[in-house]
């Protein structure tokens, strides 16, 4: 028995807002965004929640398939709309999932690998045939309009994966993966949740977990030690991936990483040794949606053609927490 990738969707909302956009809220311009970043433009959305990005992902990348087949849901999220329900089981609803477990990820942008790794397991455990992966993300929730270091980068949307198990002879599948993570790098990336404040608090207010911050419910990055981490384990992850799939770089047709920043990814692409057309680098448009770059891409390169049945792809996020992995797979 193997797993593939069945189907894929996104939702980007209609709402698009070029650098010169962002220049008129804070000290920024066209030219230092571009190049520092390779962003052109970003999706806001228009007051779309987090859960009906993902749900229209989740419709088109389901189609015509019967959402009684999918045995497991798993949302990918660090900006979700409710502490609970989970998103997964608004999404759940939205589709008709009636026989899914249902539940949220948050891995910040290492989600949807994450995500892919363990449905893909959980598949391979269990008598379902299929497993729905939803990575939805409003990022301007947690974004600090006053901070141009940080504001500029990021961008709203969703993206949706639909898993299937397959049969042992079939040529696509699931052949490698590497996951990990390193928390003593968690303070780099910030943006705090609910605070403790009951009716019977009295001791003084316990010391916070990252003091260096002022972040209150945005993002506070140290955006130059991401990079630095970011520049180095996005190479070496793919590598093991690869490896372990029993491959050689060279014999990978597509490289699919998270969309941070384009100069992370074209640094990867020549420690890799790999052509600009192996390593996909779309952030111009979609600017950084955490855990949904992927998947908005991956839907992105279905639709163009671009990714094609028997090609060798591997995908590799990276990001908050700090959280890397990679999975290899024959789409
Ligand atoms: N417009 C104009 N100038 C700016 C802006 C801006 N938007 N932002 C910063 N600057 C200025 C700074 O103030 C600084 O000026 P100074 O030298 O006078 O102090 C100068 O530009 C250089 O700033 P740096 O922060 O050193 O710029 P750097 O080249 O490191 O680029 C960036 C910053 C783009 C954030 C880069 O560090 C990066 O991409 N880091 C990784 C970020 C990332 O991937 N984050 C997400 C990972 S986790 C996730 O995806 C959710």
């Amino acid at each position: 028995m193997k797993i593939q990738i069945e189907k894929t969707g996104s939702y980007l909302p209609s709402l698009v807002i070029a650098n010169d956009d962002m220049a008129t809220i804070v000290e920024t311009n066209d030219d230092w965004i571009r190049t520092r970043s390779g962003i052109e433009s970003r999706h806001y959305t228009s007051g779309e929640p987090t859960w009906f990005m993902g749900a229209e992902a989740a419709k088109e990348a389901l189609e015509s398939t019967d959402p009684e087949t999918i045995g497991l849901i798993v949302v990918t999220t660090v900006t979700p709309d409710y502490a609970t329900p989970a998103t997964a089981s608004i999404i759940q609803a939205e589709i008709g999932a009636t026989h899914a477990l249902a539940f949220d990820l948050n891995a910040g942008c290492t989600g949807f690998v994450y995500a892919f790794d363990l449905a893909a397991a959980y598949l391979a455990a269990m008598p379902f045939e299929r497993a729905l992966i939803v990575s939805t993300e409003t990022l301007t929730k947690l974004t600090n309009f006053n901070d141009r270091k940080t504001c500029v980068l990021f961008g709203d949307g969703a993206g949706a994966v639909l898993l299937k198990k397959t049969d042992a002879n079939d040529p696509s599948g699931i052949c490698g993966r590497f996951m990990g993570g390193t928390g003593e790098g968690a303070e780099h990336l910030v943006g705090e949740a609910y605070e403790v404040n009951h009716p019977f608090l009295q001791a003084p207010p316990w010391p916070k977990r990252f003091p260096d911050h002022e972040a209150g419910r945005t993002f506070s990055m140290r955006g130059r030690e991401i990079y630095k981490f970011a520049v180095q384990i996005l190479p070496e992850t793919v590598m093991r991936a690869v490896a372990e799939a029993g491959w050689a770089i060279d014999d990978v047709d597509l490289i699919v990483p998270h969309q941070a920043n384009a100069r992370i990814i074209q640094g990867a692409a020549k420690r890799l040794g790999v052509a600009e057309d192996v390593m996909v680098e779309q952030i111009a448009d979609i600017a950084n949606t955490s855990s949904a770059t992927i998947p908005i891409v991956l839907h992105r390169l279905v639709r163009e053609g671009r990714l094609q049945r028997g090609m060798r792809v591997v995908l590799c996020g990276f990001g908050g927490g700090l959280c890397y992995g990679a999975v290899a797979f024959v789409y």
